[in-house]
């Protein structure tokens, strides 16, 4: 089974909570979905490998770290996941982005993919996939599986907010996917929303409604 790690720094909890607050406009919104994103990717981060390099300071050679090649690409599931992908790219600038577009079909609540295109060598790269809310699960469950059908390995999934049964669903069709969230909600509503969640995230995120 994979790990759920609950990112509670107070940075994170603290701009959670504006981000949850409905009176946030769309422009406060998306900066601070942006700034937690960068924070929890130092999180997500955590576990790169490092490999001793030498360096040549003004004063004298030093032993130092670097990360040890590591290759990643941040599949953000569209729309609400465009929102996550510069704070990340601010702390892993050499990321390459692959894009998957599912939205929820409002009747049946199943994932409908319209779009993906991934880096092409994406068979040898860590991939974190974000999306802000993991509601039911369905569709980080479906856009890993993608990800997996086109020969990825190494998935990490990184949300905002979680339901239990959200974890849940992933945790049980991809026990191999560590999950990391700066918090675990209540529940779902009858319409599959997250209690008491943020709303729907695309549309605070864009403007839409
Ligand atoms: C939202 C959210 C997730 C999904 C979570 O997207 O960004 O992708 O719902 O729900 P689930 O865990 O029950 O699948 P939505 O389908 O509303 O599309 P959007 O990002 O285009 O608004
Ligand atoms: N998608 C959202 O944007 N919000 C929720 O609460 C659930 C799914």
């Amino acid at each position: 089974m994979g790990n759920l790690c609950v990112l509670d720094h107070p940075l994170i909890q603290h701009k959670l909570a504006l981000i949850r607050d409905e009176r946030t406009s769309s422009k406060e919104f998306r900066a601070l979905v942006e700034e937690v994103a960068m924070l929890m990717a130092y999180e997500v981060t955590r576990d790169f490998p490092l490999e001793e390099v030498e360096v040549k300071t003004p004063v004298a050679p030093a032993k130092a770290k670097k990360i040890a090649g590591r290759k990643v690409a941040l599949v953000p599931i569209l729309r609400a996941g465009l929102g996550m992908v510069d704070g990340m790219l601010k702390l892993i600038p050499a990321a390459k982005v692959g894009h998957i577009g599912l939205y929820r079909d409002h009747e049946t609540l199943q994932p409908v993919e319209y779009y993906c295109k991934m880096p092409s060598d994406i068979e040898e790269r860590d991939i974190i996939v974000i999306d802000p809310m993991l509601a039911t699960g369905g569709s980080a469950t479906a856009a890993i599986g993608f990800i997996k059908e086109r020969g990825a390995k190494n998935i990490k999934l990184m949300c905002l907010i979680a339901a239990p049964e959200g974890i849940a669903t992933v945790q049980k069709n991809h026990p191999d996917v560590d999950i990391f969230v700066a918090a675990v909600d209540d529940c779902l509503n009858e319409h599959a929303y997250i209690v008491p969640g943020l709303g729907d995230a695309g549309d605070r995120l864009f403007g839409t409604k």
